[in-house]
């Protein structure tokens, strides 16, 4: 039987490793828990045209408009058109959405959608609900192995052959597969504030650029408008459903900010409700979610009462403290429809992948339906085709981690401050510089998979975090115009003359 690692354990991933466990033997390595993912955090639901009054033309309306006419087309039409069936599926095989009392789907709302159709599951704990569900999908053919970093890929002639993982942070190990499926998520967990898990900070970028691959539009980074934020301190987040729902954003002095912003008001893109917040929040104020108008908030929505609660906020007061937050990378590993790289044998699903669906700025809800969507048509593509055996050695490379030097490198907390401040809402050359430059200085280049028993486990983890955070910083450095998610201060404007093309960056630039 042929094999396929899946790096990663989010929506997509597993999609993936259930379709393939039919026919494949599947390893999925996480780093962490199976359970640490974006995906369980999602809240607000799953867009898709269900509904009559809707189409999938409408969808694909807002995605475009959202994604500030950026995206790919057929990318869009792929993802609108097919996702309807795909949950249909998911709803055939046991999976169970909010209805109504007559057992019809409920429908929410959220930013720049002008219909609804946002499919939750629990009230507000979609991403929890569908999760479990796809764990208990997962048969006998696949194995897990949470606690297994992947810290490289394994490329030969070309073609990706496998991965050399840690395990529990100790010993390397190699492992082959015929294809390596990377499903590792975004990278919101390196700015301070983000809604993302801690672990998701972007490596899945770094390994694939160092194998060869393309990686492209890491400049657009969508920060969530509303994490509930409360004394300094990120509790979460606050789904934008709750604004679908009525809530409007005010400021201390009761001022709504969103009032001539915008013509969609609380519901405009995420990109321009983010920075009229940080604007607010620059001039001093504060910013609150006024939830007065919503009826029973405590039952639509349990999963922001309850951090409202550990918070210390009572929602009865109806007043939610919130700033945004790093929440989605619109960028990744280039790909085509079916998941597929620049490098023979490696594929990309989920947010890692930059198959251009969701342009420079991406529609609320639709990231779970990108997540079924896109492995689902890679399970499609594989299963069908017909691609020589990979050949694996005999006896898998042993590695020895002997005495490696001792390197300078920074921690987690340094890399977001300057992230932050230097690659946050708003952008401007002076800062993006800065924050080359300060990565520059601990030579990440240097390090070679051929290197590898010279470093540490740790120094190697470090090194992905600094070169995908290099990715990024150069190049929101090299788009000189504002659009979409990428704001620069220097250049507030879209220059569509010059800028209408995807920024794709490839291994041969880094080498000095
Ligand atoms: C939310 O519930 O606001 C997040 C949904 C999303 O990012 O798609």
């Amino acid at each position: 039987m042929k094999s396929i690692i899946i790096i990663g354990s989010g929506l997509a991933a597993l999609t993936a490793a259930t379709r393939f466990s039919r026919t494949y033997n599947v390893i999925v390595l996480t780093k962490g828990k199976i359970d640490n993912t974006n995906s369980r955090r999602a809240q607000g639901g799953i867009a898709a045209t269900i509904s009559p009054h809707d189409h999938w033309k409408f969808h694909y309306q807002d995605t475009m408009v959202a994604g500030c006419y950026y995206n790919d087309k057929q990318a869009v039409k792929t993802l609108v058109q097919k996702g309807s069936d795909y949950i249909q599926q998911l709803i055939d095989s046991g999976l169970t959405f909010d209805c109504d009392s007559h057992g019809q789907l409920l429908l929410g709302k959220e930013g720049a959608h002008q219909k609804r159709r946002i499919i939750h599951a629990g009230g507000d704990a979609t991403g929890k609900v569908m999760m479990d569900f796809m764990k208990k999908q997962i048969n006998d053919q696949v194995v897990v192995k949470e606690e297994h970093a992947v810290l490289d890929l394994i490329i030969e002639d070309n073609r990706c052959i496998g991965v050399i993982a840690c395990k529990q942070q100790k010993e390397l190990q190699t492992y082959y597969a015929d294809h390596v499926i990377l499903a590792t998520g975004g990278c919101g967990g390196l700015f301070q504030v983000n809604s993302n898990d801690s672990s998701v900070v972007g490596e899945g970028l770094a390994l694939a650029f160092r194998a060869g691959a393309e990686v492209s539009d890491l400049e657009f980074i969508q920060f969530h408008p509303t994490m509930l934020y409360v004394n300094k301190r990120n509790y979460g987040l606050v789904s934008e459903a709750v604004r679908g729902e009525g809530a409007i954003l005010i400021n201390n002095n009761g001022h709504h900010i969103m009032n001539g912003v915008h013509p969609l008001k609380d519901l405009a893109p995420r990109d321009v409700v983010a920075r009229a917040i940080e604007r607010e929040i620059s001039q001093g104020h504060e910013v609150y979610l006024d939830i007065s108008m919503i009826d029973q908030f405590e039952n639509r929505f349990p999963t922001v009462t309850s951090l409202c609660e550990q918070a210390h906020i009572d929602v009865k007061e109806a007043k939610i403290p919130v700033a945004p937050g790093a929440h989605f990378l619109m960028g990744g590993v280039k790909t085509n429809t079916v998941g597929a790289t620049s490098v023979n044998g490696l594929y990309a699903i989920g947010e890692v992948a930059c198959s251009g669906v969701h342009g420079a700025n991406r529609l609320a809800s639709n990231s779970l339906l990108e997540g079924i969507v896109f492995s689902n048509l890679l399970a499609n593509h594989l299963i069908n085709k017909d691609s020589p055996p990979v050949k694996k050695p005999f006896t898998p490379k042993q590695y020895n981690l002997t005495t490696p030097k001792h390197r300078s490198l920074p921690t987690i907390e340094e890399i977001q401050q300057t992230m932050t401040t230097c690659v946050g809402i708003e952008r401007s050359e002076e800062g993006l510089l800065r924050a080359k430059h300060w990565i520059e200085q601990f030579n990440f280049q240097d390090y070679t998979r051929s290197k590898i028993e010279a470093y540490t486990i740790e120094q190697i983890k470090t090194i992905n975090v600094l070169t995908t955070c290099w990715l990024i910083v150069t190049s929101a450095l090299m788009r000189t115009e504002s659009r979409g998610a990428h704001f620069r201060s220097d250049y507030p404007l879209t220059d569509h003359e010059h800028w209408s093309k995807q920024i794709i960056r490839h291994v041969s630039e880094f080498q000095r």
